[in-house]
């Protein structure tokens, strides 16, 4: 790990929906396990359910992640209480040499009152809160087919409650903001601004960049978050999102090889489904 443009304590380690790689995404078991690693934040994605609840939930519809079938913004939280939340896809796929874990695997590590159940936003800030490990929050927002508007006011309304939010100011540790929200959506970003000027942004990026929009336009908020797809293509993306004063947060970064290539890049943040991994490679274990 020698010649690298950044020491390995200035990388932020981002567990990607928990170490989503170890326990099923989004469970506080999957969370729980970040902390233990000692990785720098969280990833989550959240939604909002038909009465107005924010959980954490990547896809439109339940039916990957659970024993469940609907569309999260269709059904009430007690509907989705109904169903286990599951993981159906083996343990560290993609990862060479890493055992296959069972095609369904639920999750048995989790607090026996949180066991199955889905995770909503507010517990998850509850826990990460109530640790004694400090893990910063990135919290995405995905596009909603419904509630526009009101997924960005009620994520600043539980930041606010569990103290990550005073006025507009986040919460810091360790001199950093302790959260940030990150979103594919411009128009999302800007709520947020609105609603909390200081607080921290991410513009996720899928597509190349025009280059005179890195130079000249700063996109939506503090941060670009670029795929690692988009960084292949595009190395020179770092240089030109640094120069014009942006972190560069890249995901979804799971093999060694590639966490090689991001670090030899100068990246702020990397996200990663595998964040033992990385902490190994880093030397932070
Ligand atoms: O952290 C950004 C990344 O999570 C965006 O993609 O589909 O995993 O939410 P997705
Ligand atoms: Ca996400």
């Amino acid at each position: 790990m020698s010649l690298l443009p950044r020491a390995p304590s200035e990388i932020e380690v981002v567990a990607h929906r928990g170490v989503s790689a170890e326990a099923p995404e989004h469970t506080l078991a999957a969370y729980q396990q970040a902390l233990t690693l000692g990785a720098d934040a969280v990833e989550c994605d959240v939604r909002m359910t038909r009465d107005g609840v924010l959980v954490c939930v990547h896809d439109r519809r339940i039916n990957r992640t659970s024993t469940g079938r609907g569309v999260v913004s269709a059904l009430d939280l007690a509907e989705l209480e109904q169903h286990r939340v599951v993981r159906r896809r083996p343990r560290g796929a993609g990862i060479r040499g890493r055992p296959p874990r069972p095609a369904v695997e639920e999750d048995d590590d989790e607090p026996d009152e949180d066991a199955g159940r889905v995770l909503t936003l507010d517990r998850l800030l509850e826990y990460v809160t109530a640790s004694p490990g400090r893990v910063r929050l990135a919290i995405e927002t995905k596009h909603p087919t419904r509630h526009a508007g009101q997924v960005e006011a009620a994520l600043i309304t539980s930041l606010r409650r569990f103290g990550l939010l005073a006025g507009g100011r986040p919460l810091e540790w360790s001199g950093r903001p302790a959260v940030r929200v990150m979103s594919f959506s411009p128009t999302a970003l800007r709520r947020v601004r609105v609603l909390a000027p200081d607080l921290p942004t991410v513009h996720l990026v899928r597509q190349i960049l025009p280059r005179t929009r890195t130079r000249t336009v700063p996109p939506a908020g503090t941060a670009v978050g670029p795929s690692l797809a988009l960084l292949r293509q595009d190395p020179g993306l770092v240089g030109r999102l640094h120069r014009a004063g942006l972190q560069v947060h890249v995901w979804v970064v799971n093999r060694p090889r590639d966490m090689h290539f991001a670090l030899s890049l100068g990246v702020d943040a990397i996200i990663t489904d595998e964040a033992a991994v990385l902490m190994h490679l880093l030397g932070r274990d």
